[in-house]
Order: C-alpha cells, then structure tokens, then sequence
C-alpha cells in the first residue's frame, strides 16, 4: 500500500512519485491550502493539500489518528516553511491523491509531545496509541537490536537457543511462584518458572554443551520500577567452563557487541571485578555506581580508645568507625545535615556525625579531639578546604554510608556521563533471611569456594560462593555462578538451608537423581534484558520498555488481568473461591 516510510523521504527523492500510509499526526487548515504531518513508525512527514490536491476537500475532514493513504510528488518547502526540528523538515509532499482508510475517535492523549498532557494509567489502558508515541517506538526499536545482537553473538559462539517448560515444577530465585492449577490433575498446579535454572543445568548433563535463551520469567513479588511480575532474561550455560573467567567473558563480548552495534559505542573490556566484601568496605553495597568516587574510609583505628564514647565504644564491642568525604559540601545547612542524618538512620545508623572542612573547622565531635588528632581524621579522608566529612559508628555501617553516598551523589549530580560496568564476585554462599533463618544469597544451586568448604557445616556465613553479579552504573543487571554438579554437595546445601531429605525428594527429586548420571561441571548466567533496555533507552522505568506492562499493584490496565473467572471455569479446575461466590 505504499512505496516509501514517511521519514525516511529526504531532498535526494525530490520530483519523485510516492504513496505514503500512516496515521494524521495533526493537520492545520488555511482555507485554500492543508497541511497534514503524516506519521508511521519512521517519523514524520508534511502532506501539502492545495488547489491543485485532489483530496483537499477530504484533507479539510482529516481529524488526528486517522489512517490515511496519500500519493504525491516529493517537494522542496519554501523557504519560510522549513521546519530545522523535523528530520524531514526541508521537504514535503504535494498531494495527488488521498484515500482515508479508517477514521479514529478522538484519541485520549496526544501521541506527539512528552504525553504530560495525560496519566501513565490512561497512557496504559489505550497503550495501542501509546505504543505509538516516539518514545515508545524508539524503546521497543532498540529492544528488538539489543535482542538481535545477542541472539547473534550467542548463535556465532556456538550456543543453542532452546526453549525451557513455562508450566512446571517451582524454580526458586527468591520469590513466590505463580501457580496454573491442572484441569486434568484436580488439586494439582503448574509452577509457573521464576527462571530456566533447573532446566538448563538439566541440559548440560544432557550434553548439549552450550545453550541461550531469551526467555520469560515469572516472580510474584513486590513491584518497583525496576521489577516486572513477568519479564525477560537472556539466559545462558556452559559445561566445561574455564572458571568464572569464560563466562565473564561470553559476557563482555555480548554486551561489546550489542552496545557498538545499538548505539555506536565500544566498551572498555574486560569489565572491572570487585569482591562483595570489597564492594561492601569499599562503597557500602553489592552493587555500586562507580561513576563517581567518593569512598568509604575506615577510620577504626584512629579513634580507638577515643574521648568520645560513642566512636570509642563501638570499636571496642568490634563495630567500626567509618564514613565520606563529600567534595566541595562544607556549606551545607543545618537542614541539609539533617535530612543526610535521616537518609543514615532510615538505612539503620544510630547517628551520623559530620566535620565541615573550611578555615575554621566545625564539627559537634571537634571538642572529643585534640588538634593533632582531628587533623589525622580529616587527613584520613584526604580532605581539603570546602569538603564535609560524614562519620557513622556501629556495627553493619557499610550500608548506611552507601545510602548517604548514594543521595550526596544525587544531590551534587556526580555520577559522570559513562556506561560504567563492574562485575561483583565472591558472594558469600548464604546470608540469614528475615526470620534469622540460613538462605541461599543467589540460589541453592551455586558452588562454594572451594577453600571454604571445610567450614560449611561449623560456619556457614563467611562460606564465599562462586557467584557473580554484573552491575552497571549501579542496577543490579544479571547474576550467575558455577553450579554444584554432585549430588551430595547439592543435598549438603539443601540440608543446611533447613530442606529435608524428603522435601527435597518431593520438589528437585528429578535434578538430584539427574547430578548421578554424568553431570559435567557448569556454569552459567542470566542478565535482565528489560533492565538492560531501560538504562540503554535513558528511561527510568521498565514499562518503558515493556509493550504490555503492568502497574505496581500487578494490574495489566489495557486488559484489566487479572480477572475473577465464571464458576463453571473454577468448578471444571475443581477450585473453588473462599467466598463461594463469583467475584465482581
Ligand atoms: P536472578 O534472580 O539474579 O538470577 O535474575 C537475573 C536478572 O534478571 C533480572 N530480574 C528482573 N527484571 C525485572 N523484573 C524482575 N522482577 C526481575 N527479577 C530479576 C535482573 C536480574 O539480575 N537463575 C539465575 C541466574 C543464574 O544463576 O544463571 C537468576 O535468575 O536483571
């Protein structure tokens, strides 16, 4: 139906004949002449209706979002009607002949502009006129590159994509699963996967060597703007890996592509490692944004035995004394401070104590010190004349810093404009959920290190995992590990998580017997594409770069899932609902 995308026209088609279709973005009307931009996914372009037009009496009828087809002559503009912000702006199109093939209501919201003029929740509910708007398409266009670049990378590395079950048996990434119940099966249910992970372990002891997939994952957790109930990883495995190091690898060399062929830019690798516990000394969490520096300085020793109590005694219960140093932030307010303070104390500080670095320097501690020793201090964070040291005391301060860096880096916009990668390795193997209970830091399947083995049953919290996570400018976008590949480890670690040899007969029964049967050494990744995406667009959200997302409340607006059923539906399932009756 047409010959041309409306923006890919430029002055080199000028005297040439083209049928363009597309959508009317807005039309202005100056009695004897007509203008239409005329949209499709390429952009935009200028429709001219005059005198001479067949269709001007038809143009003058044209509302937004009716779907036009129209023939013309690809013109020069005038020289008043050059318009520099429109890629297309220096031509238009004389029109011959229009044909309006479908009228539309007048649409809830503009699709041209910034969509301030509406809701995020109406923009949901008719997202087919949202998925028009160019941020959207240009979202979704850069979606469908990276995942072609990947598929391609993986392909050309000797990879497999092959498909994993979506209705099976529980795979736990830490959330809880949703759940199909079987029609054939009363009282049983489907799970539906958090994650590929048991199947494609399952397929290296198959012997398939190499495997990928961009694949859906299903996670009933709570939403934020990083967190989707289903949304996609670019999952991977590998036998007879190389340690971590060939995974790492497969990993740059993705991303390196991906990112030349996406947006032109070439990655330094190998990407950057840090430790988990250097990450935690060194930046107070396990996914640091190292666009800027400001690092954390323990400054233990230095206060050791001091005068003021607080910093004394929580050195000598084997707490620490650390903090920042905050470039160029000595004017801040007293107001300033306190909202800093409140940052610490919600991310569990019990005070936070401040040194202002001017001429004269001002501190609530400074009385505690002798001159020498504050100068020691402020040395110790090499601060000059114009910074603000920040200084918790107590156990477990790591975080609270890494807040109070994080929201002085926002403040003072200090992250610098790079795509700036950082692997994180050494996770301990587990950590103690929030009834104080021992649980799998990534999940049950990864490895120890090998030199902590001996202390797994005595010491099970400073056990070290080979689990990494890639991070970048301080989103969380993937993790992976080796993998246990025996069957008495796995049933080791299932035993120390508090997972009876019967429970977990009942639910990995079929992997563990699967580890007896001639399962290589493993290893493998999965990185959140969604995430990806949205840093890769400049967005901040993921329904940004998912075209049917839900809201946080788990609510998909257009379709309005989830919904009740009819009786008959449950009864055939052999459900039935608490209060008996159908809903709504
Ligand atoms: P993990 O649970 O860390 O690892 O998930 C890998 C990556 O998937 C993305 N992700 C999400 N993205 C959007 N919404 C969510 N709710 C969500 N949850 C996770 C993140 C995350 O880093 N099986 C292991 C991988 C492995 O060991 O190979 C796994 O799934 O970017």
């Amino acid at each position: 139906m047409r010959t041309n995308y409306c923006a890919h026209l430029s002055a080199a088609e000028l005297g040439q004949t083209v049928t363009l279709a597309g959508w009317v973005n807005r039309r202005r009307d100056f009695g004897a002449i007509t203008f239409v931009d005329l949209r499709d996914r390429s952009g935009l372009i200028q429709l001219l209706f005059d005198g001479d037009s067949k269709g001007l009496e038809q143009a003058h009828t044209l509302n937004r979002e009716d779907v036009v087809q129209a023939t013309g002559t690809v013109s020069a503009r005038s020289d008043s009607n050059i318009n520099p912000d429109m890629s297309t702006g220096t031509i238009e199109i004389r029109v011959t002949a229009l044909e309006v093939l479908n009228r539309s209501k007048t649409p809830p919201f503009l699709v041209e502009g910034d969509g301030s003029d509406t809701t995020e929740e109406t923009r949901l509910r008719y997202r087919y006129i949202d998925l028009r708007r160019e941020k959207i398409q240009r979202s979704l266009g850069l979606r469908h590159r990276v995942m072609k670049n990947m598929r391609d990378y993986f392909s050309d590395e000797g990879f497999w994509e092959i498909e994993t079950p979506f209705l099976t048996k529980s795979t736990p990434e830490g959330a809880r699963d949703f759940l199909v119940p079987s029609r054939v099966h009363p009282e049983s249910f489907y799970a539906l996967p958090q994650s590929p992970q048991l199947f494609k372990q399952l397929f290296m002891v198959g012997g398939i060597d190499r495997y990928f997939q961009m694949v859906k994952c299903f996670r009933d957790e709570d939403l934020r703007a990083d967190r989707q109930p289903e949304f996609t990883q670019l999952d991977l495995e590998m036998s007879f890996p190389n340690g971590k190091d060939d995974i790492l690898a497969t990993l740059e060399g993705t991303l390196s592509k991906v990112f030349k062929e996406t947006l032109d830019l070439e990655l330094t690798i190998p990407f950057p490692r840090l430790t988990h516990a250097q990450a935690l000394a060194q930046y107070g969490t396990d996914k640091p944004d190292l666009r800027f520096g400001m690092e954390i300085k323990n400054i233990s020793d230095l206060v050791e035995g001091c005068d003021f109590t607080v910093f004394a005694e929580a050195v000598a219960s084997g707490g620490k004394v650390a903090g920042i140093c905050a470039k160029g932030c000595a004017g801040y307010s007293r107001k300033n401070l306190d909202e800093l303070q409140n940052t610490a104390i919600a991310a569990g500080a019990r005070g936070m104590a401040w040194i202002k670095v001017n001429e004269e320097i001002t501190s609530p501690i400074a009385k505690f010190f002798d001159e020498a020793a504050l100068s020691e201090i402020i040395s110790a964070f090499e601060a000059e004349v114009g910074d603000l040291i920040l200084i918790l005391a107590g156990q477990g301060i790591e975080r609270s810093l890494g807040s109070l860096r994080l929201a002085i880096a926002k403040a003072e916009k200090l992250a610098r404009d790079e795509w700036n990668f950082l692997w994180v390795t050494d996770f301990p193997l587990f950590e103690l959920d929030e009834a104080g209970e021992l649980t799998s830091s990534h999940h049950p399947f990864t490895s120890p290190a090998a030199q902590d083995m001996d202390r797994m049953a005595t010491e099970p919290l400073t056990v070290s995992s080979n689990a990494y996570d890639l991070v970048l400018n301080g989103t969380e976008l993937g993790s992976g590990s080796i993998r246990i590949h025996q069957r008495p480890l796995q049933e080791q670690i299932f035993k120390l998580l508090g997972i009876s040899a019967e429970e977990a007969e009942l639910r990995f029964g079929f992997f563990l017997q699967a580890l007896e049967y001639g399962a290589p050494p493993h290893g493998g990744f999965a990185l959140g594409i969604d995430r990806l995406v949205m840093l890769m667009a400049g967005m901040e959200s993921l329904r940004d770069v998912i075209a049917f997302p839900k809201t946080t409340a788990g609510i998909c607006l257009l379709t309005d899932a989830p919904m009740p059923v009819p009786p008959e539906q449950l009864a055939e399932l052999g459900l039935q609902t608490r209060s008996g009756q159908p809903h709504g």
